[in-house]
C-alpha cells in the first residue's frame, strides 16, 4: 500500500471561492501536501485523465466541465491516503455524502462535485504521474 493519493479541487469549487476552505479541510485531516498547482486543463488533458470513462454517457459533460476553468491538482500524503481522502471528500454524488465531508459542504451536483480523489493505490500513482514529475513531489520527511 502506498501512502499517497491524488486530488483535484475542481472548477466549481474554485469559481465558488472555496479553494481555501478545501485546503483547510486537507490540512485539518492531517494530509501533507507534496505538491499543488493551479492550472486550467485543456480538453485533451481532461480526456486523457478521465480516459477510463471514455465510453460513459457523461464523458463529454465531464471533460468539458473539467476544462472549463481553473482547477488545483494536488499530490497528498498520509497513511492509508486513498481511503482517508475518499472518506474526507464523501460520496461522489453530494446527495449521498455524509455530513462534514467536502462534497456535502461544497459540491452542487454529481457532475460538479467540488473535488476528485483517486479510487485505488494503483490509480493514485498513475494520476499523480499524469500531472507531476517526481522532482515536484516534496517530502519533508
Ligand atoms: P470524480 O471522482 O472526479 O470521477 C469521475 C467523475 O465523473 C465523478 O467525480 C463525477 O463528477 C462524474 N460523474 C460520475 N457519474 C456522472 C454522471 N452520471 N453524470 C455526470 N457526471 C458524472
Amino acid at each position: 500500500m502506498t501512502n499517497r493519493t491524488f486530488a483535484i479541487i475542481k472548477p466549481d469549487a474554485i469559481k465558488n471561492g472555496n479553494t481555501g476552505k478545501v485546503y483547510d479541510r486537507i490540512l485539518q485531516a492531517d494530509f501533507k501536501i507534496l505538491s499543488a498547482k493551479l492550472m486550467k486543463m485543456t480538453l485533451k488533458q481532461a480526456e486523457g485523465f478521465y480516459g477510463v470513462h471514455r465510453e460513459r454517457p457523461f464523458f463529454g459533460e465531464l471533460t468539458t466541465f473539467m476544462s472549463s476553468g481553473a482547477c488545483m491538482v494536488l499530490a497528498l500524503e498520509k497513511e492509508n491516503a486513498v481511503a482517508e481522502w475518499r472518506e474526507t471528500i464523501g460520496a461522489t454524488n453530494p446527495k449521498d455524502a455524509e455530513d462534514g465531508t467536502i462534497r456535502k459542504d461544497f459540491a452542487t451536483s454529481l457532475g460538479e462535485n467540488a473535488v476528485h480523489g483517486s479510487d485505488s493505490d494503483e490509480n493514485a500513482e498513475k494520476e499523480i504521474a499524469f500531472f507531476f514529475s517526481e522532482s515536484e513531489l516534496i517530502s519533508n520527511k
